[in-house]
């Protein structure tokens, strides 16, 4: 019998999306392909998979929600049948409607949604938030969701529904965590251009950031090697963390959806 081919496909501008979705693969025993579908320059190559393939989609979770990218995110991906579980990854707040998001584009793009998983990294907006996450415990936990939900995907397992309800509130457009840059400090090094998951940092000119495209990811600031990218005015980002460790101080641990059968 051939080898079983797991393919990892995520969005992770500031990398914690990525790491939740590698410890989900650490003990599972199969061929594994990596998809960073990050960058526009990522994703300009077409991604069709076949009834063959597994995959696991990991996604952030912004306002929410998932990106609202989403759906350029993925449109050179073809699921043809394939089984995927759906991977929202974000910051010890709540994962409100992100998996129902995820769930809608997976059927859309033609995956059979078989699992889906919610889990915490590191809050890339406020970093003192769920820092150094996933950790060591976390890691264990996902490794074994990791090899439950490949064992379902050889059964005719579905996830009917996605857990989650859509949050009554909507993620403020730009708003006060918008990027800024120090020009004194900015060496022009282009960096944050290409991490950009947007397109929207001026290839002209690094400093300007097109408002419409940034969807406040924070991957330009936390990848400028001088820190003259910032999210906001800093007590805009103390006012963010200070609320999240206060309204959301309670560890959330990873948690598991796994479909039933039809037999
Ligand atoms: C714009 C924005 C909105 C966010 N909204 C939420 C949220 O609603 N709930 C939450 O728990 N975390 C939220 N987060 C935190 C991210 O979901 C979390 O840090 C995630 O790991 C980021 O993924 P990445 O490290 O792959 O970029 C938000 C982060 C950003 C940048």
């Amino acid at each position: 019998m051939s080898r079983e081919r797991l393919h990892l496909l995520f969005f992770s501008p500031c990398g914690g999306t990525a790491e939740v979705n590698r410890a989900l693969a650490r003990d599972v025993d199969a061929d594994l392909f990596l998809h960073d579908c990050t960058t526009p320059a990522a994703r300009q190559a077409s991604l069709h998979f076949g009834p063959e393939d597994r995959v696991f989609m990991a996604f952030p979770v912004y306002g929410g929600r998932m990106p609202r990218n989403l759906d350029e995110v993925f449109r050179n991906i073809a699921g043809n049948g394939a089984r995927c579980a759906l991977v929202a990854v974000y910051g010890n707040r709540e994962f409100e409607g992100a998996l129902l998001d995820l769930f809608a584009i997976a059927v859309k793009k033609g995956f059979l949604p078989v699992a889906a998983v919610a889990a915490v990294a590191q809050h890339s907006l406020a970093p003192q938030v769920a820092a150094g996450r996933p950790d060591a415990e976390d890691r264990n936990q996902l490794a074994a969701f990791g090899r439950r939900i490949m064992a379902a995907m050889r059964t005719d397992a579905r996830l009917e529904r996605a857990p989650g309800a859509y949050p009554e509130w909507k993620l403020p457009r730009g708003a006060s965590l918008f990027p800024v840059t120090d020009r004194e400090k900015c060496v022009a090094c282009g960096q944050c251009a290409s991490v950009c998951p947007a397109a929207a940092i001026s290839e002209a000119d690094f400093t300007a950031t097109d408002e419409e495209r940034c969807i406040v990811c924070a991957a330009c600031a936390k990848y400028c090697p001088t820190g003259a990218r910032q999210m906001g005015a800093p007590e805009n980002r103390e006012k963010l963390a200070h609320h999240l460790l206060t309204a959301a101080s309670r560890r959330k641990e990873p948690e598991l959806w796994l479909g039933g059968t039809a037999r």
